[in-house]
């Protein structure tokens, strides 16, 4: 949501910027903006839609070389995607631009403020009035680094900015509220980006800052203050992912690449985790085990695909703890006065460690003295920033908006997390652990498995090109893979699509049964509980109805019996099953979205980094 750049050094502005723009269209936008510092002047284009419009606006009208500038993918929320409400923006003087990311909560106050002093703001966004704020500070101390504490010391909201001053071309200033921005650290260069595929290509070591700070780079130099100006430090660190991983490598999509990463994915994030004898050692838990030992309630938060990684994580974590584990959608959690004590511990969990809702609800969370680990992708990210602990996925960037290696290894880390904390209460035998760690370990060769059979689930796809509707039941751990499923299929190929409880379909949902209708079926595998032949009798009664039912079923499971068709799944312990029956849903949604000729990379409407509330 949002995508920054800023570049100060010996390279053309322009190109870096572009360049930096396209690596992070992946966060969704729907317009974009370019700054260039030109002998005391500013030189700015801005376009609504695609960044190639923007390319093509520029390659119409050249700007003219420099070696300082700033850009910016809009993502709209206060003012609709037009020319005009792109960013940059400009002062009254046009001595600043200035790119922003958030929400300034007090703007109309500071536009009142604006216009009664005469300002004309030529856009009806937030970001217009901060630019005039800053140009204004500006022109009192005519020090681009003071006017933006003073200005961030005026602003309300959560924002990350980033400004030029036209009558100094040697720096960018940026600052930092609640929303993302790291400094990449070049050789004679540096950059802005609100992640680091921003400046990837051309460095990987990074600065990572900290929260209300203010940061003014040179070609030089890096200087980091907090608001009030006093001196503060950004945290150092090496990025572990190089080019090749923000590439395509071959795909049509990011999103199929990272579909086929996941065997790689999932043994990067069990890595290390394990002794090779089931005892687990996760180095990165900053909690003691005596901590670990007094935690008497869990509470899962996390939004969308996150949420449903937690929804399983409660089925593995009771069973495995005994601790009571509740699951809650991170926007809901902080209204509704939840009961938290310093022995609850809230999971975080979220793939890019800076969606809003999540980091929100961790500081209510610690504010009322729960302990918070965070579950997360993202190094230098907020959210494992501001917890007391976290665990790393290890999944490498996911550029595809709808999160797959994401989801399957955050998966993993919420059953290592719960053997972990079995393992310290001792609610489990090591052996019982060392069993599981085991099927753990299967799990990339499992995937690779259904990823090799891929072709039957994209031609099962290209028959639904018309179809408008699609269901999902799961039930226990399925039910969530049926919730993702259905996800998966909402915000690719655009069409209703509903995951439902299979137990829960007699109280209403069947009566959207009709003739033709797809449904999915996540079948339990057989176990000693009646789960797997309750499940069939649901599939026979919506088949009864006349849907069409497509059973992912365990080898061995006599499916034909009671569904139309059958995707098989490689045979593993009931909780673990989400990690392999999510993938060919997967597959599914991809290539449906792909002949329906959607943008299977960037679904409209949504953002890969949802950084406001
Ligand atoms: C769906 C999807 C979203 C994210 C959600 C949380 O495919 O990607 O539902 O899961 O926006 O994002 P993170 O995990 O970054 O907090």
């Amino acid at each position: 949501m949002c995508g920054i750049v800023g570049y100060v050094g010996h390279r053309q502005a322009q190109d870096v910027v572009v360049e930096g723009l396209r690596r992070l269209e992946y966060r969704g936008y729907d317009s974009a903006g370019i700054a260039l510092v030109d002998a005391g002047t500013i030189a700015s284009d801005k376009r609504a839609g695609k960044l190639a419009n923007l390319e093509a606006a520029i390659a119409a009208e050249p700007l003219p070389p420099s070696t300082t500038g700033i850009g910016h993918t809009r993502w709209a929320t206060h003012g609709a995607p037009t020319d005009r409400n792109a960013h940059p923006h400009l002062g009254q003087k046009a001595r600043v631009a200035l790119v922003h990311n958030g929400i300034v909560e007090n703007y109309l106050t500071l536009r009142e403020e604006l216009e009664r002093a005469g300002h004309e703001l030529d856009s009806e966004t937030d970001t217009a009035v901060a630019a005039h704020v800053l140009e204004q500070e500006l022109l009192e101390c005519d020090d681009l680094a003071e006017a933006m504490r003073r200005t961030c010391r005026r602003l309300e909201g959560a924002f990350t900015l980033v400004a030029v001053d036209a009558h100094d071309p040697t720096t960018v200033v940026a600052a930092r509220r609640n929303s993302p921005l790291v400094v990449g650290l070049g050789e004679g260069e540096n950059f802005l980006g609100s992640d680091v595929a921003a400046f990837i290509e051309h460095t990987r070591e990074a600065l990572e800052l900290g929260q209300d700070q203010v940061v003014a780079i040179t070609a030089d130099d890096v200087v980091v203050t907090d608001f009030d100006g006093s001196p503060a430090t950004g945290t150092r660190y090496h990025v572990d992912w190089d080019l090749s991983a923000a590439r395509k490598d071959g795909f049509d999509w990011f999103m199929r690449k990272e579909i086929f990463e996941q065997p790689r994915a999932l043994a990067d994030a069990l890595l290390g985790r394990h002794d090779g004898k089931g005892q687990l050692q996760l180095d990165e838990v900053r909690l003691s085990e005596d901590d670990l030992r007094t935690i008497d309630k869990i509470v899962v938060i996390g939004c969308g695909t996150a949420n449903y990684a937690g929804l399983v994580a409660k089925y593995a974590i009771e069973h495995w703890t005994r601790i009571p584990c509740e699951v809650e959608l991170a926007h809901e959690f902080r209204y509704r006065d939840p009961i938290l004590t310093r022995n609850t511990l809230v999971v975080a969990i979220s793939q890019s460690g800076e969606t809003a809702d999540t980091l929100m609800a961790i500081r209510y969370a610690r504010r009322q003295r729960a302990k918070v680990l965070a579950i997360c992708n993202t190094n230098g990210s907020t959210i494992p920033r501001e917890s007391d602990a976290v665990i790393y996925t290890h999944a490498g960037p996911e550029i595809g908006v709808a999160s797959t290696k994401g989801f399957l290894t955050q998966l993993v880390a919420c059953y290592l997390l719960g053997l972990y904390l079995a393992q310290v209460r001792g609610t489990k035998f090591g052996d019982e652990i060392a069993a599981v760690v085991a099927e753990l370990d299967k799990m990339p060769a499992h995937v690779q498995t259904l990823l090799d059979r891929a072709e039957e689930v994209y031609a099962l796809a290209r028959q639904h090109a018309d179809t408008r509707s699609v269901l999902f039941l799961g039930r226990h751990a399925g039910f969530p893979v049926a919730l993702e499923g259905a996800l998966k299929l909402k915000e690719l190929a655009y069409i209703h699509a509903e995951g439902f409880a299979a137990g829960e379909l007699k109280h209403g949902p069947i009566a959207l049964i009709e003739e033709g209708l797809p449904v999915f079926c996540v079948m339990p595998p057989r176990g000693r509980d009646q789960l797997h032949d309750k499940m069939a009798s649901a599939v026979q009664e919506v088949r009864a109805r006349g849907a069409r039912t497509y059973a992912l079923v365990e080898e061995g499971d006599d499916a034909a019996a009671y569904a139309d068709e059958v995707i098989r799944l490689p045979k593993v312990p009931t909780l673990l099953q989400p990690i392999v029956a999510t993938v060919p849903l997967q597959l599914f949604a991809c290539e449906l979205a792909t002949v329906m000729g959607h943008d299977v990379d960037q679904p409209r409407n949504l953002a890969k980094s949802v950084t406001v509330e």
